[in-house]
C-alpha cells in the first residue's frame, strides 16, 4: 500500500509537547459545566457527564491521547460520514446523490427535512443517513460490510454495544418515520425496518477517542489509514466525505462551526466529536453533556481552542 509502514506508527510519549498542549486544553475546558447528557435513547442517559478525553493522530500515524482516552462510547452520528463514504465508494457520487441531497439543512439532526425532489437534504441528518445506509449492498451482508469498512478506518475490529443498539431499536420510532417518508418519496431502498436496524447498529458501534482520531486522520490524509498503512477508500471518496462534514456535519451549527473552528467535523449524541484537519491531524474528543444542537459542549470548546492555538482552520 501507499501509506507509511505500520512500525512507523507509534504512541508518542506522554511528555511530548503535543500531549502537554492537549492536557492544557483539557484542563481548561473541563471547567465548563453546562450541557445535558442525551436521554432520548434511554441507555445513553447512564453516561458519566465528567468523562472527558481528547486524542490526536498525525498524518504520519503518531497518536497523542489525554484524559479518559480508553473510555468506550458509541459512534452515533459520527458513523454517518463513514457510511456515506462506503456508499459513495460502492455506487459513485452521482448515484448516491440521486437519493440524498448535499445542502446544509440548517435544522436539527432529527428534522423532517426533504428537498423539492423528495430527497433528505443531506447525508448527515438522520433522514439522509438512513437513506444512505439503505443504499449499501456489500457481498458479506450490509451491516457486516459497514462494520468491516468502519473497522478499517479505525484500524481495529469495532463491535456493537448491544445495550445501546437495543435501547435505540426499542425507542427509535421517529427514525422509522423518517425512513417511511423517504420510502414514500422513492429515495430509500426498502425494506425500511432493515435499513433502520442497520442504521441503529452502525450508531451503536463502540469506539474510544483514539479510534475517532485514527478514523479522522484516515480521511485527513486521503483515505489511507496512517496507522495501519491500509487504503480504506479512494482519495476522491475521502474528499467527498470531508466536504459533506464541512458543510453539514454540525447540523444547525454548521455555519458557526465553519467560522470559529473551520475543520470538517462530525458530532454524535453520545458526546463524541470527530474532526479531520486536511493533511494535518485527525482529532477525537468525548464528553457527554450536549448543547441544544446535540453537540458536546466541551468537545466544541476543545476543538475551538485547538483550531485557534494550532492554526488548523482550513481557510
Ligand atoms: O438516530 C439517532 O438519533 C442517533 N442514533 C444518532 C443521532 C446523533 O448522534 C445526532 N448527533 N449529534
Amino acid at each position: 500500500t501507499d501509506g507509511p509502514a505500520v512500525d512507523e506508527a507509534q504512541e508518542a510519549d506522554e511528555g511530548s509537547p503535543v500531549s502537554r498542549a492537549l492536557e492544557g486544553i483539557r484542563e481548561e475546558v473541563a471547567a465548563l459545566s453546562d450541557g445535558r447528557v442525551a436521554d432520548y435513547i434511554p441507555e445513553l442517559a447512564h453516561a458519566d457527564p465528567d468523562t472527558f478525553g481528547i486524542a490526536a493522530v498525525s498524518a504520519h500515524g503518531r497518536s497523542y491521547c489525554v484524559g479518559d482516552a480508553e473510555h468506550a462510547f458509541t459512534l452515533q452520528s459520527i458513523s454517518k460520514p463513514f457510511v456515506y463514504a462506503v456508499a459513495v465508494e460502492e455506487l459513485g457520487l452521482d448515484a448516491v446523490h440521486g437519493h440524498v441531497g448535499a445542502e446544509p439543512s440548517g435544522e436539527p439532526f432529527n428534522a423532517i427535512s426533504l428537498d423539492e425532489r423528495g430527497r433528505p437534504e443531506n447525508p448527515m441528518i438522520n433522514a439522509g443517513a438512513i437513506v444512505t445506509t439503505s443504499l449499501v449492498r456489500g457481498t458479506e451482508g450490509r451491516f457486516e460490510h459497514i462494520r468491516s469498512v468502519l473497522s478499517d478506518f479505525a484500524g481495529r475490529r469495532l463491535s456493537v454495544d448491544e445495550d445501546v443498539y437495543r435501547s435505540e431499536a426499542e425507542t427509535g420510532h421517529r427514525n422509522r418515520a423518517l425512513g417511511y417518508l423517504s420510502l414514500a418519496g422513492g429515495v430509500l431502498v426498502g425494506p425500511v425496518e432493515e435499513a433502520v436496524q442497520d442504521y441503529f447498529r452502525q450508531c451503536a458501534l463502540s469506539v474510544t477517542v483514539r479510534d475517532l482520531a485514527v478514523m479522522a486522520a484516515t480521511l485527513s490524509v486521503g483515505g489511507v489509514n496512517p496507522v495501519t498503512g491500509r487504503r480504506v477508500v479512494s482519495q476522491r471518496t475521502a474528499r467527498h466525505a470531508l466536504s459533506v462534514m464541512a458543510s453539514c456535519g454540525m447540523y444547525d451549527r454548521a455555519g458557526e462551526w465553519g467560522l470559529r473552528v473551520g475543520i470538517p467535523a462530525k458530532s454524535g449524541v453520545s458526546g463524541g466529536i470527530l474532526a479531520a484537519a486536511p493533511g494535518a491531524f485527525g482529532l477525537g474528543v468525548f464528553s457527554p453533556p450536549l448543547d441544544e444542537a446535540g453537540n458536546s459542549v466541551r468537545g466544541v470548546a476543545a476543538l475551538e481552542r485547538l483550531s485557534d492555538d494550532y492554526d488548523l482552520h482550513m481557510l
